[in-house]
């Protein structure tokens, strides 16, 4: 990730900046282009539309993602009042005497007690001196975003922390901080500003809500898939560091609650009926299909150790889904053009045509067409792999 500002925090983003800024473009060429992207993420989509000169909102349901995606839209603010912040933050960091035992243990297990102690007086700096204006706002995404430069923990494929495995090379939280105030400092000097301040909604792409009916032309975006990807995990270290949370147990109120379902985690057993989820009308379209996946699933998950509750985690999943097609076409125009970055799965073997359901999805809650441009395969090179169904990504593009 070298791209300026995008390279602030890693975060699964699911394509670059540079091509979702080349759709954008290529749609502006048949008139004025308003984007969204209802799952936004980290803002990769709202910072690329205003790069391309065009309007935008972004939807993001976790708290802590949509507060990174908040703090880059004030890219273009005044890099100097930023510096200063942080040049403050960095001071008076100095003259805080650090206390670190009521950390939880990921956090303690994460850092030796030297480190922990001087990120925990600039974090008790930063509490000390914020003041919610963007310089502080990026001073708290700078904070944030040292946090696994400066601990030896290595993370695992998709961001998951792992204590026990470490990095060879480790910054000190002294140095980690003080180049990333120039990093932030230079990439916001090289930011031209293009187009309108993007609009961001901390809210739920099931509804749209907050987004006029109409609005917008063009959607851009890169949904969870149902692969038992926890965004909610994903982001514990910064949120234990910053007190957001105590421990795993805080996920489910503070952060997974809010998402599509799209782990097992989301629907414990017997959390939801699944013959009640599935006679949902709106999942009518891909009823038969969905409904023999799931029983499917909900025999073959008895064989397993893990007992992973698949088969409840697919039909909510779609469910949800469903639900953000419809909105989808509540906030689009007609006509207007769709596409989402997506992958199909295969939990426990079992395929899972998301495509083609979310074709059938799309078409019945009134898009007009639906056309799946391949951009890789996966699961192909079977080496520790847990199946061998080959599966693929790429790109979902609708319109109507
Ligand atoms: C593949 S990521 C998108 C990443 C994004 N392209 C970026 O640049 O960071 C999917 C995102 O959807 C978010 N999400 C999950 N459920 C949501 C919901 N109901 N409404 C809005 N966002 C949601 C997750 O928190 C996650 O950040």
């Amino acid at each position: 990730m070298k791209l300026p500002v995008h390279r602030w925090l890693r975060y699964s983003a699911g394509y670059s900046a540079a091509w979702a800024e080349a759709v954008i473009r290529q749609a502006s060429l048949n008139g004025p282009v308003t984007v969204l992207d209802p799952f936004v993420g980290s803002g990769t989509t709202m910072l690329a539309a205003q790069d391309a000169g065009a309007a935008s909102y972004g939807i993001e349901a976790h708290p802590f993602v949509a507060h990174v995606a908040q703090a880059k839209i004030y890219r273009h603010t005044d890099v100097a009042e930023f510096q200063a912040f942080a040049e403050q933050v960095e001071a008076k960091a100095k003259s805080i005497t650090a206390s670190i035992d009521h950390y939880p243990k990921l956090i303690k297990s994460c850092y030796d007690d030297e480190t922990l102690g001087q990120i925990d007086a600039l974090r008790r700096a930063f509490e000390l001196l914020k003041d919610n204006t963007p310089a502080s706002e990026l001073t708290w995404l700078l904070l944030v975003s040292i946090l696994r430069k400066v601990s030896h923990a290595n993370t695992a494929q998709w961001q998951y922390v792992l204590p026990s495995k470490s990095k060879k090379r480790v910054t000190s939280p002294i140095v980690a901080f003080a180049e990333g105030i120039s990093t932030f400092a230079k990439d916001m000097n090289a930011s031209v500003n293009l187009g309108p301040e993007p609009i961001l909604i901390q809210g739920d792409a099931r509804t749209c809500e907050g987004v006029p009916s109409g609005s917008v032309n063009l959607v851009v975006t890169s949904p969870p898939y149902p692969n038992n990807y926890d965004y909610a995990d994903a982001t514990r270290l910064e949120m234990s560091f910053m007190g957001d949370i105590t421990g795993w147990g805080d996920l489910q109120n503070t952060v997974r609650r809010f998402l599509v379902r799209s782990c097992s985690q989301h629907v414990p057993p017997k959390s939801v009926d699944l013959e009640t989820i599935l006679a949902d009308p709106i999942l009518a379209p891909i009823h038969d299909e969905i409904a023999e996946v799931c029983r499917d699933l909900a025999e073959i998950r008895l064989t397993k150790g893990g007992k992973k509750t698949y088969h409840l985690m697919v039909a909510c999943y779609f469910l949800d889904m469903a639900h953000v097609w419809n909105s989808l076409r509540r906030v689009c125009a007609s006509p207007s053009q769709i596409c989402f970055v997506i992958g199909d799965s295969a939990p426990y073997g079992i395929y899972v045509p998301v495509i083609q359901w979310f074709e059938k999805l799309a078409l019945a809650a009134g898009f007009t067409s639906a056309r799946f441009e391949q951009t890789r395969e996966r699961n192909v090179k079977w080496k520790n792999r847990k199946h061998r169904v080959p599966l693929c990504e790429g790109r979902l593009w609708v319109e109507g």
